[in-house]
């Protein structure tokens, strides 16, 4: 039978949108949030609008360079490495894009720019052009049509990305931290009932788009770009088709797009300290500690059994570590 029209819907989207959307099996979040599952992952309503007309209306070009994952997996950093890698020897030092905005104004999502149905893309300052996702990689995938863009996607481990996504939202809220709210959230990610989750699915359809299209698609891990930054960062850059000459690794010019992106120069920047996203949160609650294993300061030992257990079972059969 018929589901209500979900709340929230805008008079102008049109009817056949809004009767896609009622007929997706539904649920509630940790926050009490109705959200859709669609294509596999759960997504709230405002965040699905945008991401079908994403896939009807966005016009491709073989170019595109797209920055895939999973929130708080490494977006910012990624998104600040790929600004600097192309951007290199474009500017001096006090004309950088990244002084100018935060990697996110520099970065725009799709599936944000297409809340409304026509977006002017032609303001797309980047060349080539630089898009981010969150979306899964199945969604992304039928958005870019046949076009042979490049999608770099970063995943993190689970148990950081839900620690940094419950601070995240606490920072969000401008409350403190609470653990009733990490709880909640814990239950959710182990459900996979979290926006864009679940987390396993989202990280194993890119994983496996990589296998398939090795060329367009590079699955990079958070944990070994702090760990060995130099060979991630090199790696990004051939994978983008603008490797590093040997002129510039012998002038230092891998460390200085590494320094320029380190957690804390991005985060003392003056752009970062003081600046708003459009829609008012703060530049700022997008840099925190940026640490591999802080969750083993929060999740107890109980939890953290029964997110290996999840991990086991989702991930048999791959050959992600975690
Ligand atoms: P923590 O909350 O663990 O500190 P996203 O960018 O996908 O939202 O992910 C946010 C996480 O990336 C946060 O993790 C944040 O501190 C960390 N981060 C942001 N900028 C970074 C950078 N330049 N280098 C390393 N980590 C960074």
């Amino acid at each position: 039978d018929e589901k209500e029209i979900p709340k929230n819907l805008q008079r102008e989207d049109d009817e056949e949108t809004m009767n896609l959307i009622s007929s997706l099996p539904s649920d509630v979040d940790f926050d009490g949030k109705e959200l859709f599952k669609y294509q596999g992952c759960w997504y709230e309503n405002k965040i699905l609008l945008g991401i079908l007309n994403f896939q009807r209306g966005f016009e491709p070009q073989d170019t595109d360079i797209v920055i895939a994952s999973f929130p708080k997996s490494g977006t910012t950093w990624l998104k600040a490495l790929t600004v600097a890698l192309l951007e290199r020897s474009k500017h001096s030092s006090d004309d950088h894009p990244l002084l100018l905005d935060n990697p996110h104004g520099l970065v725009p999502y799709l599936e944000l720019i297409f809340k409304t149905s026509k977006p002017d893309l032609t303001n797309i300052s980047s060349s080539p052009r630089l898009f981010s996702t969150h979306v899964a990689f199945q969604t992304l995938r039928e958005a870019l049509k046949n076009s042979p863009c490049k999608i770099v996607y970063v995943w993190r481990n689970v148990k950081d990305v839900l620690v940094s996504f419950w601070h995240f939202q606490c920072a969000i809220r401008k409350i403190e931290e609470e653990g009733s709210m990490l709880e909640s959230i814990f239950e959710s990610f182990c459900r996979g009932v979290i926006s864009h989750g679940p987390f396993w699915e989202h990280v194993l359809s890119y994983w496996k788009g990589s296998l398939e299209d090795p060329k367009n698609v590079l699955f990079l891990k958070y944990e070994e770009l702090k760990t060995d930054p130099n060979v991630q960062l090199k790696k990004l850059a051939e994978f983008l088709g603008c490797p590093f000459t040997v002129e510039e690794e012998e002038s230092g010019s891998v460390e200085e797009i590494l320094d320029l992106c380190s957690l804390r120069n991005l985060k003392n920047l003056e752009i970062n300290k003081t600046g708003k996203m459009p829609g008012g949160a703060s530049h700022k609650i997008f840099f925190r500690k940026g640490e591999v294993g802080d969750s083993k300061n929060y999740l107890t030992p109980q939890m953290e059994e029964r997110i290996d257990m999840i991990i086991q079972e989702k991930f048999r059969g791959s050959d992600i570590k975690f």
